[in-house]
């Protein structure tokens, strides 16, 4: 029988006071797409974080003076060597968190981008000559690095999360010490051995995966010298990380929760439009941020938008994720599919109609589907599926479509559709969202230089491009009087 543990493309070893490192517990890391075991991962400790920071200290003395053009060279080395080992770092990430491998693969490209972005750009960082109002006075800005940053990261983009983090952090001068998803700390600590082959310096990057967050957290954040936190992930995590580096004045980046709207108007190219809707909805099995969670269409063209999008979702294939031929994967791991199954019976409870799937397909498969008559009151209108559903309201009005896209806590991502240019200006306006897409079902694809981030609670900061990059640098104002 073959089996996936040990897959020559697994790892195992923590990385960090300039080692490769056992620990004395491990833990499991399994496929979704089987539940079978892939290998045993280095369980961290508190103790094994206040090493990586110290191992910090002494990196960021060094790497903050490393001309920012040879810093650039370093990370260009780095994204050739993941471009080099595009492969197996796509088979790993499909064999720890089940995302189709056609989608990986563009993952491994995805993530290379940032990287290639932030070699380009490190030699530019630069400051200012500031006027000032006295003859005998010159001023000037610097840019510097803000310091250790520690960095949290998903699942969901087991390589992506991590450079549009990492690589702006690494041009900046920081060090970073990364605790990676449980379910996905594998890639961490691949990406890390490529740094380290690109010549990134010992302690630059440390990879600390864990099974206990909160207790390797813990030292991070009670550590002034550590400056930064970056994280990834759900509102409610990110809330507690927020307080708790309030108690340290730290810099933060918050990435959190989505719950994207996607607006389907009487003069849209339905056809364009219900493809878009497949592509955001059912990319990563629905397991985005910015993944369309509800679908408002106009009233005129309900009807023959929801047949084409149920012929479209009906058509994907769903399957095993290391297949060509696979559309849709697996969730990543029970819970994720038990909230799915929850969204989708109290929507069929309160009167919904499932027009294709509607029911788990056995192990971690849950079928692609769409929902149609679905009443406001939905849990699925209101909180994150994070899965292959696609739940359609009717609306009437614009003002009653931005209303009710509006009406969320979140603020990450919205969609559009619309063939009047001054309806797609109106609407991109009035969306109260970091991201909006118009006749876009994709906005952030292959793009490292766009800002990505939310408002309200969907997060604090941008990632990418030069928003990206300043979230890891300080401002220096220096006022040199002549004499
Ligand atoms: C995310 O889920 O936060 C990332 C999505 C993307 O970068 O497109």
């Amino acid at each position: 029988m073959t089996t996936l543990l040990n897959d020559p493309v697994t790892r195992s070893r923590a990385y960090f006071d300039g080692a490769w490192r056992d620990t004395p517990r491990t833990f499991t890391v399994t496929h979704p797409g089987n539940g079978e075991p892939i290998g045993a991962v280095a369980d961290c400790t508190p103790d094994d974080a206040r090493r990586a920071i110290d191992a910090a200290e002494r990196a960021l003395r060094e790497w903050r003076r490393v001309n920012p053009y040879k810093r650039g060279l370093i990370l260009r080395r780095w994204y050739n060597l993941m471009l080099e080992h595009k492969e197996p770092l796509a088979r790993l990430m499909t064999l720890e968190m089940g995302k189709p491998i056609t989608e990986t693969r563009g993952e491994v490209h995805y993530a290379g981008s940032f990287v290639e972005w932030c070699a380009e750009e490190a030699g530019r960082i630069a400051g200012e000559r500031v006027s000032l109002r006295f003859e005998h006075k010159r001023g000037l800005t610097t840019q510097e690095p803000v310091g250790i940053v520690y960095a949290v990261t998903p699942w969901n983009f087991p390589a992506g999360m991590i450079t549009r983090k990492a690589a702006p952090a690494l041009a900046a001068g920081c060090v970073m010490i990364l605790k990676p998803a449980e379910l996905s700390p594998m890639t961490a600590l691949y990406l890390a051995e490529l740094w380290l082959e690109a010549g990134g310096p010992a302690n630059t990057l440390q990879v600390l995966p864990t099974n206990d967050a909160a207790a390797l957290t813990r030292p991070m954040m009670d550590d002034d010298r550590v400056r930064k936190l970056t994280f990834t992930g759900s509102t409610e995590v990110g809330r507690l990380l927020y307080e708790q580096a309030a108690r340290g004045i730290k810099r933060v980046s918050l990435e959190l929760g989505g719950h994207a709207p996607f607006l389907v108007f009487e003069d849209a190219d339905l056809e364009r439009a219900a493809r878009e809707v497949v592509a955001s909805k059912f990319r990563n099995a629905g397991q985005t941020c910015v993944c369309t969670n509800r679908v408002y269409v106009q009233r005129a063209v309900a009807g023959a938008f929801t047949e084409l999008l149920t012929q479209q979702a009906a058509a994907l294939t769903l399957g095993d994720p290391l297949l060509d031929s696979t559309q849709v994967g697996p969730v990543v791991e029970q819970a994720g599919l038990d909230k799915i199954r929850a969204q989708v019976q109290d929507a069929l409870n309160r009167g919904a109609t499932a027009t294709t799937g509607g029911q788990d397909a056995g192990g971690l498969y849950f079928q692609p589907t769409v929902l149609t008559n679905v009443h406001p009151d939905s849990v699925i209108l209101r909180e994150e599926t994070f899965g292959p559903v696609a739940p359609v309201v009717i609306f009437d009005t614009e003002e009653e479509g931005l209303r009710l896209a509006n009406d969320s806590e979140y603020g990450l991502a919205a969609y559009a559709y619309t063939r009047d240019l001054g309806r797609a200006f109106r609407v991109a306006e009035a969306l109260e969202y970091g991201i909006v897409g118009i006749n876009d079902g994709v906005p952030s694809a292959a793009a490292p230089h766009i800002p990505f981030g939310g408002m309200k609670n969907s997060g604090v900061g941008r990632e990418g491009g030069h928003w990206g990059l300043d979230e890891y640098l300080e401002t220096k104002f220096i006022s040199l009087g002549l004499g």
